[in-house]
């Protein structure tokens, strides 16, 4: 086999595998703006986010900017709507009242620059230009899109009234998970320079030494969560860090966000029905300060974002790092509780197949996992292809966040894969895990 068929086969495979992951997202799109009528879509459900019809319309209009006019070099469809679904120009608070696409014109919008963009795939030549190299763009496009999926589902989970959305709940535990894994000393590779689809804050690949540690096997449970509440967490200030104690008391917290008393226990809204709180399942809906707060009262601390990575893809056995906890594979059904198919957190031990060499477990999917790292670049970052995706939010206001939750897609989730937000935010699918610094006794073993 000649190198100029080897290529040309890569090509054709690289077209269709961009074509399915565009299609599949594009059905997951059209699920969640489908499931609500017009007044639905156009209205606001919460301050904190788009109406769904502007994140429709949003979707496209990225697609139209770095597809067809930036790869494919076409003309633009509707430079005219460019300013509009600018997350810059426009914030969240003001996108109900500007004069934004109606969901029918929103569609159509989107079926025009979807024609456009498979027609330049087929033709497209994956050269050693960045942008395009493996197919980058159109990941990053497709990422994009199952990135505003998830945000709709977050919209989802806001909006009052009966349910819309329906999915089988995630599996029973299948192992008992031991309560905490020890990380011994050592250095491991963080980040990446060869996952094609990585984004530019997962790279570049970089050496990171790690003192032993103790992580939990796996997310805190909101039975462990209820041991908090009922010990009285939410009212000592002595768990809670300064801004965390004001941010409980400006907010009223007083237990994760969707919860209510029910009798002597509590019961919790997903996404328009109540159900009794259940104990094995990691609890979703807390803020960073809360986070922090129970680690405290608990006598550990949060994970660092090196070592959350550490226990997620470090093999103790060939010291390479993984790009997800189980092996270099995609993830399947088996292995992690993803991209909304369950509309919630799977109980603790519900996925043996996905835990990580050391036995760490559910690291991917099922909650977004605070840690304590504030949203830097990777040491030699570099933007790529626009500031406004990473850079302009690297600083101590975002923490990040690892691991993807029931409602991220498998394209916009890897062992290196970043999310960050404020630390006062739970409307997002927001869980964590504690850490410890390993005892001197431990360490030694
Ligand atoms: C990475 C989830 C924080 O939703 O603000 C979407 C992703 N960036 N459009 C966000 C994103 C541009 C981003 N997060
Ligand atoms: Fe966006």
């Amino acid at each position: 086999m000649t190198g100029t068929t080897t290529q040309s086969t890569g090509a054709e495979q690289l077209r269709s595998r961009i074509a399915a992951e565009l299609a599949r997202t594009r059905a997951r799109t059209a699920l969640l703006t489908e499931a609500v009528d017009e007044a639905d879509l156009v209205r606001q459900h919460s301050p904190l986010m788009s109406p769904l019809v502007w994140d429709l319309a949003h979707v496209g209009n990225q697609e139209e900017l770095w597809l067809v006019r930036d790869v494919g070099g076409r003309e633009p469809v509707r430079r005219d709507i460019d300013d509009l679904y600018d997350a810059f120009k426009q914030p969240r608070r003001d996108r109900p009242t500007l004069p934004l696409l109606p969901p029918q014109e929103a569609r159509a919008y989107l079926l025009t620059v979807r024609d456009k963009v498979l027609d330049l795939l087929d033709r497209v030549a994956f050269t050693e230009r960045p942008l395009v190299a493996d197919g980058f763009a159109f990941g990053m496009i497709v990422q994009h899109e199952q990135q505003h999926d998830e945000t709709m589902l977050a919209t989802h989970q806001l909006r009052a009234g009966p349910a819309v959305l329906h999915a089988p709940p995630p599996p029973e535990p299948r192992v008992r998970v031991d309560a905490e894994v020890l990380v011994p000393a050592g250095e491991f590779t963080m980040g990446t320079d060869t996952d094609p689809w990585a984004l530019d804050n997962e790279r570049p690949a970089h050496r990171v030494l790690l003192p032993a540690y103790v992580i939990d096997a796996a997310p805190v449970t909101n039975g462990r969560y209820r041991e908090f509440i009922a010990d009285g967490g939410y009212d000592d200030p002595r768990w809670w860090s300064p801004d965390g104690w004001r941010h409980r008391r400006e907010a009223e917290l007083v237990a994760p966000m969707h919860w209510r008393r029910d009798g002597d226990g509590w019961a919790c809204r997903r996404f328009g029905r109540w159900a009794p709180v259940r104990d094995d399942e990691p609890v979703v809906h807390v803020c960073f300060h809360e986070a922090q707060a129970y680690a405290a009262w608990a006598g550990k601390r949060l994970p660092t974002e090196a070592e959350w990575e550490k226990a997620a893809r470090w093999d103790p056995a060939t010291g390479r790092s993984r790009r997800y906890p189980w092996g270099d594979d995609d993830p399947t059904a088996e292995h992690a509780n993803l991209g909304q198919r369950h509309l919630w957190p799977a109980p603790v031990g519900a996925y043996p197949a996905g835990a990580s060499p050391l036995g760490v477990h559910q690291l991917i999917g099922d909650v977004w996992e605070w840690t304590s790292t504030p949203f830097r670049g990777h040491p030699g970052f570099t933007a790529f292809p626009y500031r406004e995706y990473s850079e302009v939010f690297f600083g101590d206001e975002h923490r990040v966040l690892r691991g993807g939750s029931f409602g991220t897609d498998r394209a916009a989730c890897r062992g290196t894969f970043r999310n960050w937000d404020f630390p006062i935010r739970r409307q997002i699918f927001s869980g964590f895990r504690c850490a410890r610094d390993a005892r001197p006794e431990e360490a030694q073993s």
